[in-house]
């Protein structure tokens, strides 16, 4: 896998408010294909590892405990600048702060439930679509 591909989260929030459908809408209408995707719940244990990277921060706690709070929706996309021009597609962490227009502009409430997740490096792409997928779970 190269650098145009990114990993996905619709988070508990988003997916318990029925936006689902409007935020894929969107994902798909901004350029982006979906090569693998799921609807799943987290675990306590597994969210706290995919989060692992924010152990030491104090809203780790909270954080673990709103991934686990409910299902999800799991993706990996696929486009050219995948994770910088998805980031700009979900806008910033906290909603307030968000361009409008964005997803989370739209539909995040708070910072800490903020509708979806974004990769923030080719690196880490990589490692949370295998997190989530096997290989052969992956279709161009
Ligand atoms: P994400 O990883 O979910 O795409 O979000 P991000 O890169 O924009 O933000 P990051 O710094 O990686 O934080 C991960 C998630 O932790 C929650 N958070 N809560 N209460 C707080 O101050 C706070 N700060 C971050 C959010 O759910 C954020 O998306
Ligand atoms: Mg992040």
């Amino acid at each position: 896998m190269s650098g145009n591909i990114t990993f996905t989260m619709i988070k508990p929030d988003a997916v318990k408010a029925g936006h689902i459908g409007d935020i894929l809408a969107r994902i798909n209408n901004a350029g982006f294909k979906i090569i693998a995707m799921k609807y799943t719940k987290l675990s306590a244990e597994k969210a706290g590892e995919f989060y692992a990277v924010h152990k030491e921060r104090p809203f780790y706690g909270e954080l673990v405990d709103f991934m686990s709070s409910g299902p999800i929706v799991a993706a990996v996309l696929e486009k050219d600048n995948a994770v910088a021009d998805f980031r700009k597609l979900i806008g910033a962490t906290n909603p307030a702060e968000a361009a409008e227009g964005t997803i989370r502009a739209l539909y995040a409430k708070s910072i800490g439930e903020n509708a979806v997740h974004g990769a923030d490096s080719d690196e880490n792409a990589k490692i949370e679509a295998s997190f989530h997928f096997a290989g052969t779970d992956m279709h161009r």
